[in-house]
C-alpha cells in the first residue's frame, strides 16, 4: 500500500491507439536534410504514426479509452473520473477530457487535463490512484494522448524526426490486491525552456508576428534534455524501489518513457537491469509523448509480456520539467 493510500487500486484494463498513416525515415530523408541512418543510429527509432488533418488528439484518447473500458468490463456510464494527459489538446479550452467524455457518452465521469508533457500518464496514474484511495472516486479512466505531429516543424530536423501520434489508457479501480506499490512525481520548473510551445498561450497571443517566429512548433535543446533524462530516469526509478523495498533485479518489466533509445539504454546499465527487463517499441512508434508508456504497457500486457504476480516499473520524464515513477504489481484479471 503506498504512502498516504487507504485503499489498493490496481489497473482492470488498457488500450492504445495510433493514426494507421506511417511516417518512416525514408520518408523524412524527402522532407529534410537527415538520413534514415542518423535517426536510427542516434534515436532508435524507424518509422513513426502520424495523425491525418481531420483527426485530433480527442480521438485518439477517445479510442484509447473505449478500448481500456472494454478490456476491464466496464461501461462508460460507470465511470467517475476521466483524465487526459496531453499537451496537444484539440484546443485550449475546453478540456480534451470532455471532448472525450462526450466520445464515450460517459456522463457521470468529472473530467480534466494535465499538462505534464511525457510524464503525463504516470502524473494522471498518481492522481487517479490518490483520488480512488482515498474513497472519493471509484473507477478512473486516465489517457495519455499526443498529436505531436500538429505542432512539429517539418523544416526542423532536430526535433521532426523524434516524435510520433498516438493515445495509451488504463482503467483504474479499487481493490483488495496489491496493484500499485509506489508512486513518485517531481518537477524542476527551472527547465521550463528546455522543451516547450512558446506562443498561442496567455504569454505570447497566437498573432502574426508569433507564426512568423515559428512559436506555434516545439522548441528543444536536445542535449540539456538527454542529460536529465538519463539523470532522472535513474533518480526517480531508484526513489521508488526504495519506497516499494525493492531492488532493480526484483523488477520483472521496465517500461521507460519511449524518446531515444540511448537514454533507455543509459539508465538501465546504471540500473544493472538486463534487455529482457526493458521494454522497447520506438522503433515503431517514435515518442509518442504522454501516450508512451500507455502504449507499451498495453502492448505489453496483451502480448503476454507481463503477468499476474509481475513487477512493472515505468518511469517518464518530460516537458516542465517533470518526472515520475510507478511500480505496479500486476493483478490478473479475474
Ligand atoms: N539528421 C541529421 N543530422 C542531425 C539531425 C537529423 N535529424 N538532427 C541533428 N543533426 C545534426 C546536428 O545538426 C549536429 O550537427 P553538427 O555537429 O554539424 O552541428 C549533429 O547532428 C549532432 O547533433 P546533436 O544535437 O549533438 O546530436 P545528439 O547526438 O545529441 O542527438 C537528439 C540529438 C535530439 C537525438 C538527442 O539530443 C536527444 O534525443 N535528446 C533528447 C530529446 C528528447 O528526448 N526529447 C523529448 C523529451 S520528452
Amino acid at each position: 500500500m503506498i504512502h498516504g493510500k487507504a485503499r489498493n487500486v490496481i489497473i482492470t484494463g488498457t488500450g492504445h491507439a495510433v493514426p494507421t498513416r506511417v511516417l518512416s525515415n525514408f520518408d523524412l530523408e524527402k522532407m529534410v536534410d537527415t538520413s534514415d541512418e542518423w535517426i536510427r543510429t542516434r534515436t532508435g527509432i524507424l518509422r513513426r504514426r502520424v495523425a491525418d488533418e481531420h483527426t485530433a488528439t480527442s480521438d485518439l484518447a477517445a479510442e484509447a479509452g473505449r478500448l481500456a473500458l472494454k478490456d476491464a468490463g466496464v461501461s462508460p456510464e460507470e465511470l467517475d473520473l476521466i483524465i487526459v494527459a496531453t499537451i496537444t489538446p484539440d484546443m485550449l479550452f475546453p478540456s480534451t477530457s470532455c471532448l472525450v467524455q462526450k466520445n464515450l457518452e460517459a456522463w457521470g465521469a468529472a473530467c480534466y487535463d494535465l499538462s505534464a508533457g511525457c510524464s503525463g500518464l504516470i502524473y494522471g496514474l498518481d492522481m487517479a490512484v490518490h483520488s480512488i484511495a482515498s474513497g472519493a472516486y471509484q473507477r478512473a479512466l486516465v489517457i495519455g494522448a499526443d498529436c505531436i505531429s500538429k505542432v512539429l516543424n517539418f523544416q526542423d530536423r532536430s526535433t521532426c524526426v523524434l516524435f510520433g501520434d498516438g493515445a495509451g489508457a488504463c482503467l483504474l479501480e479499487a481493490a483488495d490486491q496489491a496493484g500499485v506499490l509506489a508512486s513518485r512525481l517531481g518537477a524542476d520548473g527551472r527547465g521550463w525552456d528546455k522543451l516547450l510551445l512558446r506562443g498561442g498561450g496567455s504569454r505570447h497571443p497566437a498573432s502574426p508576428a508569433t507564426l512568423a517566429a515559428g512559436w506555434h512548433y516545439i522548441e528543444m535543446c536536445g542535449n540539456d534534455v538527454f542529460k536529465f533524462a538519463v539523470r532522472i530516469m535513474v533518480e526517480a526509478s531508484l526513489q521508488v524501489l526504495a519506497d516499494a523495498g525493492l531492488q532493480p533485479e526484483d523488477i520483472d518489466l521496465f517500461i521507460p518513457h519511449q524518446a531515444n533509445i540511448r537514454i533507455i539504454e543509459s539508465a538501465a546499465q546504471r540500473l544493472n537491469l538486463t534487455e529482457d527487463q526493458v521494454y522497447v517499441n520506438l522503433d515503431e512508434y517514435g515518442n509518442t509523448s504522454a501516450a508512451s508508456i500507455g502504449i507499451a504497457l498495453d502492448e505489453a500486457v496483451r502480448s503476454g509480456r507481463i503477468k499476474g504476480g509481475d513487477r512493472v516499473l515505468l518511469v517518464g520524464f518530460g516537458a516542465g520539467l517533470t518526472w515520475g515513477a510507478m511500480i505496479i504489481e500486476w493483478v490478473e484479471k479475474a
